[in-house]
């Protein structure tokens, strides 16, 4: 990372500039070919290699026309956004990575998503692989890459502006954790239709695969275990790249449901296209409103948990728990009593964020700031979310944290435990509580730090975080807890809880 590598990238006669996503595969050919025509190079990046093959087109074609038939000469994929201070005009093209158009009343826009434009306009144009756009002022006009014309699809995204700035919070982290009760409560009161709808088509489905990376790769683990115990249904998981492995047994009667915040995390996207070359039905929980991944799908639910800034997938965590949870007891016929368990949840959720309960979680923080290492067990349904506290507590705070389902201490984890070694243990109301409990004991038997998230105290814990039983929502309380945790380490240590280092908030190139 340079300032000489940074975007934007000029032409030799520094009229044109250029941002890029993605990644140019044959840029060595085209970078030696450019260099034999008399072109100076400045970076080392495979992105300034397109600025001057397009001024090259230039010699010959107007701007437009320059950019659609140099992208044509890119492999890979790829997303570029071209300014001519000549022509004082914007060309973009995308094959892979995203790119919407905004029309505005003073002028019109371009981005990467979505929610860049929201200051501006609302009426979006979602570009498909393929297509190139070109703005002006007062225009737009889309062409496909043959340079056929096309008519733009303009979309109305119903965000308000207040939801993606910070109002009264100091970070979007913690403003984006205090919305969740407000999110899981519109859950519950708008999605009937949805919820019978996709449970009718994982019933129907002969096979059904959850598929999502990072975080929304727990909430399908999470969502394994929910199925199998309150829907009586076996769906299988994978992360969105490992799914391309695992494809040989789908036929058209399967489903694939994928999660995903963005929907255009490239590893979804990739082996879920695969899938869809087989004939499988897609169908997807996503946050943003059309986006690749809610283009591809033939059926789509939104998460409804509005913008995520923060590159910590918070709220639309408990988002997708809320529908998966109300989709298992829709399958088990018992949507009603989904809705009452998530209902607790939103209550028990409200107790986490009061200030004295933050004030708890703050001091376990600064007790735990200094720690090398962290350990947190679950069993069942709280084994994903000892994943999930554990990544949220990695992104932010940097501190070395692994969460382990409990049952695999004795196999090998118990080794790393020492005196004074902190481990947090999810010890809900559940089948599970004897069991994770008496990890707890062992854990605490060679030294460790016993921090207890349970309905009630043990004499096993040395702290404890006290959160209300929610039956099978309570996961949701339980990660609420683990995010706050990681928050207040993040400002005990200085770190940026927002932006995290080396992390992307969509990881859209492979
Ligand atoms: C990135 C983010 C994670 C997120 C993952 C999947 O790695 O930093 O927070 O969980 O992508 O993102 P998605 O948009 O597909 O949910």
């Amino acid at each position: 990372v340079t300032k000489i590598n940074a975007h934007p990238h000029l032409d030799c006669t520094s009229q044109l500039a250029l941002v890029h996503n993605g990644i140019v595969e044959n840029y060595e050919e085209l970078k030696k070919s450019l260099i034999a025509r008399g072109h100076k190079f400045v970076s080392e990046t495979d992105s300034e290699t397109i600025i001057h093959l397009i001024e090259e087109y230039a010699k010959k074609y107007s701007f437009p026309e320059a950019v659609r038939r140099a992208f044509r000469r890119l492999e890979g994929l790829n997303a570029i956004i071209v300014l001519s201070l000549k022509e004082n005009k914007i060309v973009a093209a995308k094959t892979g990575s995203p790119l919407v158009a905004g029309i505005g009343w003073k002028g019109n826009f371009i981005a990467s998503d979505a929610i860049a434009l929201l200051p501006y306009t609302r009426r979006i144009i979602f570009l498909e692989d393929g297509q190139v756009v070109t703005l002006d002022k007062d225009k737009i006009r889309l062409v496909d890459l043959t340079g056929k014309k096309l008519r733009p699809k303009i979309q109305k995204i119903n965000w308000k502006i207040e939801e993606v700035s910070l109002g009264k919070y100091p970070h979007f982290m913690i403003k984006e954790i205090s919305e969740q009760p407000k999110i899981i409560q519109n859950i519950i009161l708008n999605s009937d239709k949805q919820i019978k709808r996709l449970a009718s088509l994982i019933k129907k489905a002969y096979g059904t695969y959850f598929v999502g990376c990072g975080t929304a790769a727990y909430a399908c683990l999470c969502g394994q275990y929910l199925f199998s115990r309150i829907g009586q249904r076996h769906v299988n998981f994978a992360f969105g790249s490992e799914f391309g492995y695992q494809l040989d047994f789908l036929t058209p009667k399967s489903l694939v449901l994928a999660l995903s915040q963005s929907g255009e995390t490239i590893d979804i996207i990739e082996s879920v296209g695969k899938a869809k070359k087989k004939g499988v039905k897609i169908a997807c929980l996503v946050n943003n409103l059309g986006s690749t991944l809610y283009r591809m799908s033939d059926f789509k639910m939104l998460l409804g948990a509005g913008p995520e800034k923060c590159v910590l997938a918070t709220k639309s965590f408990t988002a997708k728990l809320a529908i998966l949870i109300l989709l298992a007891y829709q399958l088990a016929g018992s949507l009603e009593k989904g809705k009452k368990a998530l209902k607790k949840a939103v209550l028990a959720t409200e107790e986490i964020l009061q200030k004295k309960y933050q004030a708890k979680i703050k001091t376990l923080a600064n007790k735990l700031a200094s720690c090398k290492h962290i350990y947190i067990i679950g069993r069942g349904q709280s084994y994903p979310i000892a994943l999930e506290a554990a990544l949220k507590i990695k992104e932010v705070s940097y501190i070395h944290a692994e969460g382990f389902a409990a049952g695999e201490l004795k196999h090998g984890v118990i080794a790393l435990v020492e005196k004074g070694t902190p481990c947090l243990v999810f010890a809900p109301n559940d089948e599970t509580y004897g069991a994770v409990l008496s990890g707890a004991m062992e854990m605490k038997a060679r030294g460790g730090y016993i921090i207890g998230i349970s309905p009630q105290n043990h004499e096993v814990f040395d702290y404890y975080l006290p959160v209300t039983d929610c039956g099978e929502a309570t996961a949701i309380p339980n990660t609420v807890v683990a995010q706050l945790l990681a928050y207040k380490l993040a400002l005990k240590l200085g770190c940026d809880p927002d932006k995290p280092r080396n992390l992307a908030k969509s990881v859209t190139v492979k």
